[in-house]
């Protein structure tokens, strides 16, 4: 453990099947900051209980995700990886953060509306307090930065009102966390269809996973939309071409993007031509990752020691804000 380091930490939802916007999105940033910071990164499958009350399938979807992450870079012997319901004091430091969390700001919540309304039948309390159970993952380590997306803003401000209430109550225990990319970095990975960003929820034919094999990742991108192309000079590009360049930009190299901007410009481009390039570009990146996950989806051993070293490491830090904690709430008895 690096003491001069800052902490960063995240959680990844184990819905499993990453896709390139996760990757250029949130992947990359965390593989970047293993070197620089001091790292947790957790698999949330406490939180996934909250609408998948079903675990059939979690475990698998633990290990696609870790083997994922890994297979993108992450290097477990530089970051702690570990799995959220493998450390206990989550649940402690969660207790006493709901003490300090309110019903009303609760209900508010634009995520806890969305789940709500789409599993009527189930609004736990769980679904209820899921930015509380966030906060506490977050301050367990005493994290001050916390890369995530833009759609977990509302969870972030809401977990800086948790930890400067306890800070006000109980003395300043908690750094308060805030959200942090490289800018750079946060490039918008656009969908095959000309609409929106890759996602999961969306068209499944116009996102490209890391799962995808090499005919399918063909397939997608050949079916992106083009049109005859350009008749003047310069002109500008329409939204789904301009797509089409910002994904070669990702992954292509930078003659064959200059060969087919001049292409554009000169109104000589072939869009055929260039899908065919961008495919076989997409198929580099990704078979190679495709493959490093398969191979390591084939060693349980490895992951599970992947787990566990990973939770030893979360432990001891968690150990320590525990018992911060427990002093400052006056619960030391002995
Ligand atoms: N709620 C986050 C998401 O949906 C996942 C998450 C759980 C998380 N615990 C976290 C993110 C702690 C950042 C910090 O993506």
């Amino acid at each position: 453990m690096d003491k001069t380091k800052e902490i960063v930490m995240s959680g990844i939802r184990p819905t499993g099947f990453l896709h390139l916007g996760n990757y250029f999105g949130a992947i990359r940033n965390y593989v970047k900051m293993q070197d620089e910071y001091e790292c947790f990164f957790m698999v949330a499958d406490l939180h996934s209980l909250t609408t998948h009350p079903d675990t059939k399938e979690l475990k698998a979807n633990v290990y696609r995700v870790l083997a994922e992450n890994i297979a993108c870079g992450l290097d477990p012997d530089k970051v702690a990886l570990y799995c959220q319901s493998h450390l206990h004091e989550t649940a402690e430091l969660y207790l006493y953060l709901n003490m300090l969390a309110y019903k009303g700001e609760l209900e508010k919540t634009a995520t806890f509306k969305d789940k709500a309304r789409m599993q009527p039948g189930n609004i736990n309390a769980g679904l209820l307090t899921y930015p509380v159970l966030q906060t506490a993952d977050i301050l367990l380590h005493r994290a001050k930065y916390v890369p995530v997306g833009k759609d977990q803003e509302q969870h972030l401000e809401m977990a800086r009102n948790f930890t400067n209430r306890f800070n006000h109550r109980y003395g300043e225990v908690f750094p308060e966390p805030v959200a942090f990319n490289y800018s750079n970095d946060l490039v918008k990975v656009p969908s095959l269809d000309g609409e929106g960003k890759m996602s999961k929820s969306e068209n499944q034919m116009a996102t490209l996973y890391l799962a995808d094999d090499d005919e399918l990742i063909r397939k997608k991108v050949m079916k992106a939309k083009t049109d005859s192309g350009p008749t003047e000079n310069n002109s500008p590009k329409p939204a789904y071409i301009g797509n089409i360049f910002l994904l070669m930009n990702l992954v292509s190299s930078k003659d064959v993007i200059k060969k087919y901007e001049d292409d554009y410009n000169n109104c000589n481009i072939r869009y055929g031509d260039m899908k065919k390039q961008l495919a076989e570009d997409m198929v580099k990146f990704i078979s190679p990752i495709r493959e490093k996950v398969n191979s390591i989806l084939q060693d349980e051993k490895y992951l599970q020691k992947v787990m566990g070293q990973g939770a030893e490491k979360a432990r001891k830090s968690a150990e320590v804000t525990i018992k911060l904690v427990r002093e400052a709430i006056g619960l030391n008895y002995f």
